[in-house]
């Protein structure tokens, strides 16, 4: 075989191994066999200074035209496979825009948090101030100024979280500076007119704490909304005006509202109120208990008793105070069947407000 027979025969032998490369790995695996400083047409060029000076020319065009043709067939495969390569890779990565997105729950505020801000924005757009007051609180303020005996219930320690029981006797109907989780908002308005003389126009909202177990209608944490207006000449009169305005606001310009006649130690007289019940619209159901009214705050004139602990004219003033559970109201105005919902934080529930 002459040597231009076998440079023919190594570029059959060339193209065909570059042809059926399957990836770019082999094909350089195939470069490197012919093309490579040790490749088969690297080696037979090296045995070209053994020719006969005649021979030469020959030779040499022919080794460089298999050359050429191997380094053109080799960029072309190299193109083919790198293309092949992309293909794949478009193929694994495409993303399917038709695919529904995974939606993500920015957080919102609680629902009793939202009801809270609602009530809060009644009662600024009537000129009330918002007041706080520890949750931490004294006998003083929690029970005593605020007209209750001391052998009131309310004081039992069944009833109240006592923190401090300086008197040792078990916390019931003792001294004045026991310390105790607040019952009620209502030391607020104690600790406001103490310090402030009228006119008043407050509402207080905050945590408060009972002695409950926790099921459907009570929690032993929760939180009220308490409201005082003190002033010359304020009537009962104006504590329903002022209570159905709200009513309105909340719950709708549809439901009734209906003030019945309740005791509070702190407030002569005192009045329950009552809105027409949503789920059935006053003629009773399930939800009312059949009475078609469902309860939603405590109300009354501050008695003139409480005015003597915070030194106020009580001849000179008259005022209004009351007081309302948010988890109540929210239940009420979405149709919550138990309290401790809003506790859980389960947030299939909490997510839907
Ligand atoms: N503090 C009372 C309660 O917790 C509610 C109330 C507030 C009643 C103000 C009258 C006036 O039940």
């Amino acid at each position: 075989m002459t040597i231009v027979d076998e440079l023919r025969a190594l570029q059959v032998e060339a193209l065909e191994a570059f042809g059926s490369a399957a990836d770019l790995a082999e094909l350089e695996y195939a470069r490197i066999a012919y093309l490579g400083k040790k490749g088969s047409l690297t080696a037979v060029l090296r045995g070209l200074g053994s020719l006969a000076p005649e021979e030469r020319p020959e030779v040499g065009k022919v080794s460089n035209e298999v050359r050429g043709a191997l380094e053109a067939a080799l960029a072309a495969r190299k193109n083919e496979l790198s293309g092949v390569a992309l293909a794949d890779r478009f193929a694994a990565e495409a993303v399917d825009v038709t695919l529904p997105g995974r939606p993500r729950f920015p957080g919102k505020r609680h629902l009793i948090s939202q009801v809270v801000d609602e009530i809060v924005r009644v009662f600024l757009g009537l000129g009330y101030k918002i007041a706080e007051g520890p949750e931490a609180e004294l006998d003083y303020y929690n029970f005593t100024a605020l007209n209750h005996p001391p052998e009131h219930p309310a004081r039992a320690a069944t009833d109240t979280f006592y923190l401090r029981d300086l008197s040792g006797d078990g916390a019931t109907a003792s001294g004045e500076s026991d310390v105790l989780l607040r019952t009620h908002t209502s030391p607020v308005q104690v600790r406001v007119m103490e310090r402030q003389q009228p006119p008043i126009f407050i509402l207080a909202p905050g945590k408060v704490y009972r002695r409950d177990v926790a099921d459907p209608s009570h929690l032993p944490q929760f939180t009220q909304i308490e409201g005082l207006v003190v002033d010359e000449g304020i009537t009962f009169g104006d504590l329903k005006g002022t209570l159905e305005h709200f009513v309105r606001e909340i719950f709708g310009p549809e439901r009734r509202v209906r003030l019945r006649p309740h005791f509070f130690p702190f407030t002569e007289p005192s009045a329950e109120v009552d809105v027409s019940c949503a789920m059935c619209g006053g003629s009773g159901c399930r939800s009312c208990s059949g009475e078609g009214w469902i309860e939603v705050l405590g109300s009354g004139m501050v008695d003139p008793n409480v005015f003597g602990y915070v030194g106020i004219d009580p001849e000179r003033y008259s005022g209004f105070a009351f007081g309302m559970g948010a988890e109540r109201i929210a239940a009420l105005k979405y149709g919550i069947p138990d309290l401790r919902l809003f506790v859980d934080g389960d947030m299939r529930f909490l997510r839907q407000f």
